[in-house]
């Protein structure tokens, strides 16, 4: 799938009730093998599998930093904030000596959550190239054997 294409539809990913009673759904959207969570009273949705490795997200622990809410891929700890899907890492100032929460940028694709009368849906945020988008790729899908 090209990256660069908008996606102006809307997806089903089922009533408000059972995307909060399960906390995470996973879905094939579009394409893509979407994640949404419902935490505390929102909504999130990004690409399931990490940028870093191809990781699966919908079964990393949820972590709250600097009062983000952030996923911990199960594979090698990457840290991704939902919100955003910025990649960030402990790292420490070399005038203070002293540990920060820096950010290695966008790298996981995160995707609008629409919810209209009591139902949730997702509309694929496919604007630019993000590191995450090679495991959407013909290619990996071939190599992988996932047709
Ligand atoms: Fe997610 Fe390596 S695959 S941290």
């Amino acid at each position: 799938m090209a990256s660069t294409d908008a996606d102006d539809c809307k997806h089903y990913i089922g009533s408000v009730q059972d995307v909060r009673q399960r906390c995470r759904t996973t879905a094939e959207v579009g394409g893509r093998k979407v994640t949404v969570f419902a935490l505390k009273t929102s909504f999130y949705a990004l690409d399931d599998k990490c940028y870093h490795a191809g990781g699966p997200l919908e079964l990393g622990d949820i972590e709250e930093i600097n009062n983000d809410l952030c996923i911990v891929c199960p594979w090698h700890k990457y840290i991704i904030k939902l919100s955003s899907g910025e990649g960030v890492y402990q790292g420490i100032d070399p005038a203070t000596k002293k540990t920060e929460w820096k950010t290695k940028g966008v790298k996981q694709r995160v995707h609008e959550v629409v919810v209209e009368n009591g139902h949730v849906y997702v509309r694929l945020n496919l604007a630019g190239k993000l590191d995450c988008d090679r495991y959407y790729t013909e290619e990996y899908r071939k190599l992988m054997n996932e047709d």
